[in-house]
């Protein structure tokens, strides 16, 4: 990803010479199972390509299916690095039965309970890229609690109630290392269009003053560290 925009470039024209996945990684990750659009995909990229320069591991929360974790993990190979996604595969409130994103094939039929672990794993097959991805089970706070090291970006897209967004900001955002890069999903400031925890974690990064806005991609934003604080 190019540096922070010029003040002639709105953080959207700076998408555009970004660097891209290949064909087949983009083909991977448009095949995979999940939630994320393309533009959104290829800014999270970007985003991932340039925080593997700090030679850091690159850490998601909220795996799902796969879809972005495929993105960040060629973006972790090419840098010599890593993905840690983290998950405990039983779905966000939204994916339950009887919920606008419930899908009843990552359903664990013998536990009657959403399991997306053996999806996931299939999709990182499928795209060659298992071994450079490190798959943690389990709640995201619980995780965080015992992770003791820096990252060179922090992906937030896991639970989307305040509760969840809330403890996924405070529990991760202090990894992220000086220069790192913070992304968050699912930022809507328009109240029609999503929910809004999300929107609120993303101000709150704001606001610490330890993070300064890189890219805007939809719903996708990126944020760098460039203050000590959270
Ligand atoms: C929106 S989906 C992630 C989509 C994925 N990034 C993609 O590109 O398709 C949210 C995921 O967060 C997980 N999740 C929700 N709350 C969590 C928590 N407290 N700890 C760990 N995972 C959680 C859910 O199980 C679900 O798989």
């Amino acid at each position: 990803m190019s540096a922070a925009p010029t003040p002639e470039q709105t953080p959207e024209q700076t998408q555009e010479q970004s660097p891209q996945p290949s064909p087949e990684v983009l083909a991977a990750f448009e095949a995979a199972k999940g939630f994320m659009p393309v533009r959104e995909g290829l800014a999270l990229y970007a985003a991932a390509v340039e925080a593997g320069r700090l030679g850091l591991p690159l850490l998601e929360v909220g795996t799902y299916c796969g879809r972005s974790t495929i993105l960040l993990a060629d973006a972790a190979r090419a840098a010599g690095t890593v993905a840690v996604t983290v998950d405990h595969h039983r779905g966000s409130e939204e994916q339950q039965p009887g919920w606008e994103y419930h899908d009843p094939a990552v359903v664990d039929p013998e536990v009657g309970l959403m399991d997306t672990l053996p999806t996931f794993r299939r999709t990182l097959h499928a795209a060659g890229l298992e071994d450079h991805v490190i798959a943690v089970v389990g709640r995201s706070p619980q995780v965080a609690r015992v992770w003791a090291g820096r990252v060179g970006l922090v992906f937030i897209d896991g639970g989307h109630t305040d509760e969840h967004a809330t403890n996924d900001y405070e529990g991760w955002a202090p990894c992220v290392a000086e220069g790192g890069l913070l992304v968050v999903h699912d930022v809507f400031p328009d109240p029609a269009d999503g929910g809004q925890a999300p929107y609120r974690i993303y101000l709150r990064a704001l606001e610490s003053g330890a993070f300064t806005e890189v890219s805007v991609t939809d719903s996708l934003r990126v944020l760098r560290r460039t203050a000590p604080g959270i």
